[in-house]
This record gives structure tokens, sequence and C-alpha cells, in this order.
């Protein structure tokens, strides 16, 4: 199963989706740029985060309380918007799209 990174210039990157791994060690363990996961998977950086495409919202889900505190600092989030290190992978995901924002670069 496979999950794909669109970059805000519309370059795409496929990686391995992995059971039980965070979106962000993926996106870190394959070298997609502009996830950085600066603070380690703590919710609590800003450097992982990632637009979900609206058909995978509902699959995936929105964020919860922690990382909306994050995402809230954001004026540039989106209503998709999640911290790829928030999101705990499952095999259901195959096939996820996911876009990078333009401030992430
Ligand atoms: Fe820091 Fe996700 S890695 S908020």
């Amino acid at each position: 199963s496979v999950v794909t990174f669109i970059s805000h210039d519309g370059e795409k990157r496929e990686a391995p989706l992995e059971e039980g791994a965070s979106l962000m060690q993926i996106a870190v363990d394959n070298m997609v740029p502009g996830i950085d996961g600066d603070c380690g998977g703590e919710a609590a950086c800003g450097t992982c985060h990632v637009i979900v495409e609206d058909q995978w919202i509902a699959e995936v889900g929105r964020s919860g309380p922690v990382e909306e505190e994050m995402l809230a600092m954001n004026p540039e989030r989106e209503p998709t918007s999640r911290l790829s290190c928030q999101m705990r992978v499952s095999e259901s995901w195959d096939g996820l799209v996911v876009r990078l924002p333009e401030f992430q670069m």
C-alpha cells in the first residue's frame, strides 16, 4: 500500500504505508521534502503539516484537540489540515493522497 505526498509545486512522491507508524515518520523516512518533524512527533512544532484530500478526510479523521491547538496558530491552515505526526497509519489508507502547504516548502 502506498501514500502520495504532493508538494505545493505539484511534485508527487510516493511512499510505502506502514501500519502503526505515524504519517510524519513515513515522510521523514522517505525524505519527503517539506515534512521536517522537528519536535519528533509531539504535536508541538507544526513542521509536519499536511492537507488531506477531501475524499480521504472521513477515513483518516479530522484533527483532535491537542493537534487543533497547534493548527489554530497557523492562519494558512485548511479545513482538512492535519499534523501528520498525529496520524496513526492504517492499512485502509492505501491510496491516500495528502498535499503539502506552501508555507512548508
Ligand atoms: Fe512536530 Fe508533528 S512533528 S508537530
